[in-house]
């Protein structure tokens, strides 16, 4: 009584009116706020795409410099969540960790759960934005058991990351500006992806007017399943496998035969070439262009051109998705497989914030609650413990 629709997975079902991302998965078209994904990774950065998502506009030279000035202010943590991060196992997982700080945020700013306050909610979205990369590198240093360090607000997003990170290993460490603009252009390309699961579990969580931190960690939690944000590691594990170009034949015979996937290929959207994984491909030239080449590119190149021309991946649209090819940058830049979701994470939380502003100012929204075909019992009597 009362059914609607059966749709597990949500294949067939629009659970929002959104402004925010376009995708066009058989042409392989992705936009934010209009703009495609290669314009920007050419031309913007992370912060100005932030600014992008979430307010609907670039932003003008003087909007920018504020908001990144806002950002940059607001890198620190309280010292007391450090010590919160310090608590966790010496193998604590970075993802992990980095799920539960952002929930301890919450207490640390009560005053979030004022949702409705549009000034306060642009307050804790700065937050977040600006000491995402901060608890990221604390858990990266906690699990490397080295001094966690603080953030630098002399240097840009990408590149005070990279310094919390890898400083102090090597007293003269400063990062090389390729590098700084690779994992700049990985940030926007990871910005926002309108409905996947971890935006659809802000979404579920925020519905129910929770403070922003709340929502987001909910987010997190999604994206650590390696169905969402797992798979680049996975890639890396199949290329290791496989060795050497002589094996891909079998490999592949091996993946049509059901055997296994071909990890970092296919995708519930694209039914084409995934837009970022072109670009990341690109980016990967510059980079190793530093790092010296990573021998699995070999292996990976071979690997998709051989895909690309058989019959099974060609007659059920699999090509390469941004997984196939983040994992190798990642990987040169020295990023263990543990932190590949961290980094997934960090710049995808400009698009859960933009995707969660949207939702507490839709008057079209309601709490997220699906219905259930029930399987189960009808009526039944309660029988005694010492009767069953
Ligand atoms: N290797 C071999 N066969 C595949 C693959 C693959 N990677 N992906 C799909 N297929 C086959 C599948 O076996 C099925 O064949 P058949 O019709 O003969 O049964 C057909 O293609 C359709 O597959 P599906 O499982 O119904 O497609 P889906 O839309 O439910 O799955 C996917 C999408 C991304 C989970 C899947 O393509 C996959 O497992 N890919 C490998 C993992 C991966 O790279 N994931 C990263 C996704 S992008 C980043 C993110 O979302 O976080």
């Amino acid at each position: 009584p009362g059914l609607a629709t059966y749709d597990p997975g949500f294949v067939n079902t629009s659970s929002c009116r959104s402004a925010i991302t376009y995708i066009d998965g058989e042409a392989g078209i992705l936009e934010y706020r209009g703009y495609p994904i290669e314009q920007l990774a050419e031309s913007s950065t992370y912060l100005e795409v932030a600014y992008l998502l979430l307010n609907g506009e670039l932003p003008t030279t003087d909007q920018l410099a504020e908001w990144t000035h806002e950002v940059t202010y607001h890198t620190f943590v309280h010292e007391n969540l450090k010590q919160f991060i310090q608590g966790f196992r010496y193998d604590a997982h970075p993802m992990a960790m980095l799920m539960a700080g952002v929930s301890a945020l919450s207490t640390f700013y009560p005053e979030a759960v004022q949702i409705d306050d549009a000034e306060n909610r642009q307050l804790q979205i700065t937050r977040m934005i600006a000491k995402m990369p901060t608890l990221g590198a604390f858990a990266f240093r906690h699990q490397q058991g080295k001094p966690y360090v603080y953030p630098d607000n002399g240097l840009s997003y990408a590149a005070n990351f990279l310094a919390m990170l890898f400083k102090m290993s090597e007293p003269e460490y400063k990062a090389d500006p390729r590098l700084v603009q690779a994992l700049e252009v990985l940030f926007i390309l990871h910005a926002d992806h309108e409905q996947n699961a971890s935006a659809n579990a802000v979404r579920a969580v925020g519905s129910t007017e929770v403070d922003p931190y709340s929502a987001v960690a909910a987010g997190i939690a999604a994206l650590y399943g390696p169905l969402h944000g797992g798979a680049n590691e996975a890639v890396l594990r199949m290329l290791r496998r496989i060795g050497s170009t002589d094996n891909i034949p079998g490999f592949i015979e091996g993946v049509k035969a059901g055997k296994e996937r071909l990890m970092g290929f296919g995708h519930r959207v694209y039914k084409n070439y995934d837009p970022r994984a072109t670009i990341i491909k690109k980016a990967c030239d510059d980079v190793f262009e530093v790092t010296g080449v990573n021998p699995l590119l070999k292996i990976a190149q071979e690997l998709e051109k051989i895909a690309l021309e058989d019959e099974y991946f060609v007659s059920r649209k699999l090509y390469p998705n941004v997984d196939f090819y983040s994992g190798l940058i990642y990987e040169a830049l020295e990023f263990p497989p543990e932190m590949f979701t961290v980094l997934f994470a960090i710049p995808r939380t400009s698009g859960w914030l933009a995707q969660w502003s949207e939702l507490i100012t839709d008057p079209e929204q309601k709490i997220a609650r699906p219905k259930q075909i029930y399987t189960g019992h009808r009526t039944r009597q309660f029988v005694p413990i010492g009767q069953r």
